[in-house]
């Protein structure tokens, strides 16, 4: 697009250069975004996309919800904020209880706030630490858990992430991460998890005591990896590791939580009950809301004030997660997220078949991640920026995956839209 064309775009990106620091960017193109609804966005020059990200996966239930503006208005009308730590308040109470229920498994659970993804993330970690007196904690190759220093921690995608910013929070500790295209040759999915949760074993034997675990924390689907979902067999041999060794099961639900991936939690997809987990992103469709959800036992473990902060819970965002869950369950958006993803599924499989150059479609949920091979990552920067030049906000993951969560209110003919705009690009660029 023409500067001319441009210019509110291109004045206040050059003001954002000059004043903003870039270690809070992740660039992908120059969209500066004025207002949404639904799933279209605007730019400040007025031209509109549909939106195949979300917001990060932030707004599953779309943008300019009605009933969740309308709750926000009035919560800014009755109270702003006050700190929960000191005193109660209605909205944050009442989500708490609708969470600890939302919750997978039936143990009572209890509900910790905080504002970021990274803060809940780091919740894990204390909790963790306080209830089972150990130290360590696994995480996995290429999982994304947030930038504050105790998530930066946790976190294994991107160098960039733990570049001089060390020494990190001591004893936390990356595992591969079972993605199914690492099999052998011929190799089943149960060899495959078999052999996973063998060197899993021996590191206990060799390397790191499992009595000196406090908790693994997985992403249940990986989300910035580029949407990659382990065989069962793992995830359930993980969970019996865990119980068999006192090691706290623990899931991060941010990214992929609130019906992104066709159930309500990504968990469910393997029938478990986490004994935490974390949320955040959709929980108040975008607004700055997250929490730890655990087992009242092991949350109670945890001396007050050890996760209090001013700002957590606060009232206009908790009426807007009252209000986004209302949004959720009444327009079914698990179920809807399943269908539509189906249909996606479908299309991006007609993609593939007419440009082998995508190496592999995997969708669950409106959850994609359409995979290019690795050297690819030059064309596929230059896929998405003709999808922006032509109206779909649709971005890279890794390098070389295109990452496709829309809101789960897109609709069918919003999709079609958007595929073949991406079909264009493959055709001129290919
Ligand atoms: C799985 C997962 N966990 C944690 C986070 C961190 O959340 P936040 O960016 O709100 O700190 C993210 C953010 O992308 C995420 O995808």
């Amino acid at each position: 697009m023409s500067f001319e064309k441009n210019p509110n775009r291109h004045r206040l990106i050059a003001l954002d250069h000059q004043y903003v620091a870039p270690a809070g960017r992740v660039s992908k193109f120059d969209l500066v975004v004025d207002h949404a609804k639904d799933a279209t966005v605007w730019d400040a020059d007025g031209n509109s996309y549909i939106d195949f990200l979300a917001s990060a996966s932030a707004v599953n239930i779309g943008h300019g919800n009605p009933h969740v503006v309308a709750a926000i208005q009035q919560q800014a009308d009755k109270l702003v904020h006050y700190i929960s730590g000191y005193f109660y308040h209605e909205p944050a109470i009442e989500l708490a209880k609708r969470l600890a229920l939302l919750a997978p498994g039936n143990s009572p659970k209890q509900v910790s706030f905080s504002t970021s993804g990274s803060e809940a993330a780091e919740g894990i970690v204390k909790f963790a630490r306080s209830y089972t007196k150990r130290s360590v904690i696994l995480t996995f190759q290429n999982s994304w858990h947030g930038t504050t220093l105790g998530a930066a921690s946790l976190s294994a995608i991107d160098a960039n992430m733990h570049r001089d910013i060390g020494p990190l929070v001591p004893d936390i500790h990356h595992l591969p991460f079972p993605d199914p295209q690492k099999r052998f040759p011929n190799e089943t999915l149960a060899d495959f998890s078999k052999r996973y949760l063998d060197d899993l074993r021996d590191l206990f034997q060799h390397d790191i005591p499992a009595d000196q675990i406090a908790a693994i924390l997985i992403e249940p689907i990986q989300g910035d990896a580029g949407i990659i979902t382990p065989p069962n067999d793992y995830i359930q041999g993980l969970y019996q590791l865990c119980h068999d060794n006192g090691i706290l099961f623990c899931t991060d639900e941010i990214n992929q939580g609130f019906g992104r991936s066709g159930k309500m939690w990504s968990i469910d997809h393997f029938n478990l009950e986490p004994d935490l987990m974390a949320v955040g992103k959709s929980l108040a469709s975008g607004m700055p809301l997250s929490a730890v959800i655990g087992k009242v036992p092991i949350m109670d473990s945890l001396a007050s004030p050890a996760n209090a902060t001013t700002t957590a819970a606060n009232p206009i965002c908790c009426a807007a997660g009252l209000a986004t869950l209302d949004e959720v369950e009444r327009l079914n958006l698990p179920q809807r997220s399943q269908q539509l993803g189906e249909f996606a599924k479908t299309q991006f499989l007609e993609l593939q078949q007419d440009f082998p150059i995508i190496k592999q479609v995997r969708m669950i949920g409106l959850n994609g991640g359409i995979e290019f091979e690795a050297t690819k990552s030059a064309f596929v920067t230059a896929l998405s920026e003709y999808c922006f030049e032509h109206g779909l906000i649709m971005i890279s993951t890794m390098d070389h995956i295109l990452r496709f969560q829309p809101p789960l209110v897109i609709t069918e003919e919003e999709i079609k839209t958007g595929i073949a705009i991406i079909r264009d690009g493959l055709q001129k660029l290919a």
